[in-house]
């Protein structure tokens, strides 16, 4: 692997571009404790989670890795975000809640994974607000935050949001460091029908790389 990542993923697959995030910015250690509350069938996690020939796993490098989900993936906790308690701080939170809004609105074809995307905008912005006003207390000073999340096309409004930037905007607690660009392989067969296309067809994710503020730290 090469000793810093590249800003974009290039060829590699969304499990090999997230290793090489995560392992730049959260370097493994058996000290460290990291929190994955919207962690679905862990498709981001495929290489740690991946056994080799003596069976063991790239999870075990890390103290700890805690998944929760609203939904029973099979994971050790099942809640909603906003119900969680912690009474530990964490080396790192891997946040990517549903990012889209409105159903049908999309042109991403993973949405066949998560269901359609039935929240509402206000729903979309307050998964924002969980982590702006939550996650630092739930962050040890010097840890870091990764969000993934995406711009959208909408549809029926016919218009573009770059939900990406209100992410960053949102997120007043935090300073981003660093940010990803995965590029989807696959692209929806119903995004070129969409007549007059005001904007490009969206064929990537982000990774937000955050820390706390300043005035976050030893707040809590
Ligand atoms: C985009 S998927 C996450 C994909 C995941 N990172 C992976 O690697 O497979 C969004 C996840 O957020 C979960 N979710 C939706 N609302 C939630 C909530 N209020 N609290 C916790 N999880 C939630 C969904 O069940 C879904 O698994």
């Amino acid at each position: 692997m090469a000793k810093y990542p590249i800003s974009h993923n290039g060829k590699k697959k969304l499990g090999e571009f997230f290793r090489d995030i995560l392992s730049f910015h959260i370097p493994a250690s058996k000290e460290k404790i990291l929190l994955d509350p919207t962690c679905g069938r862990r498709y981001l996690w495929e290489e740690y989670t991946k056994p080799d020939l003596s069976g063991n796993t790239r999870l075990e490098e890390y103290g700890k890795v805690i998944f929760s989900d609203v939904k029973d993936y099979g994971q050790e906790i099942v809640s909603d975000v906003r119900s969680l308690k912690f009474n530990q701080q964490f080396d790192g939170i891997i946040y990517d809640p549903p990012y889209f809004f409105g159903y049908s609105g999309s042109d991403d074809p993973r949405r066949e994974d998560y269901g359609d995307y039935v929240q509402t905008y206000d729903d979309l912005l307050e998964f924002m607000e969980i982590a702006n006003e939550r996650f630092p207390s739930w962050l040890k000073d010097h840890g870091k935050l990764i969000v993934k999340c995406a711009d959208q096309y909408h549809t029926k409004e016919r218009r573009f949001y770059p939900h990406h930037y209100t992410w960053i905007d949102k997120l007043t607690n935090f300073e981003l460091i660093d940010m990803f660009i995965f590029i989807h392989h696959r692209m929806s067969p119903t995004a070129f029908q969409v007549k007059d296309r005001p904007c490009s067809v969206i064929m990537h994710t982000y990774f937000l790389v955050f820390k706390k503020a300043k005035n976050m730290i030893r707040n809590f």
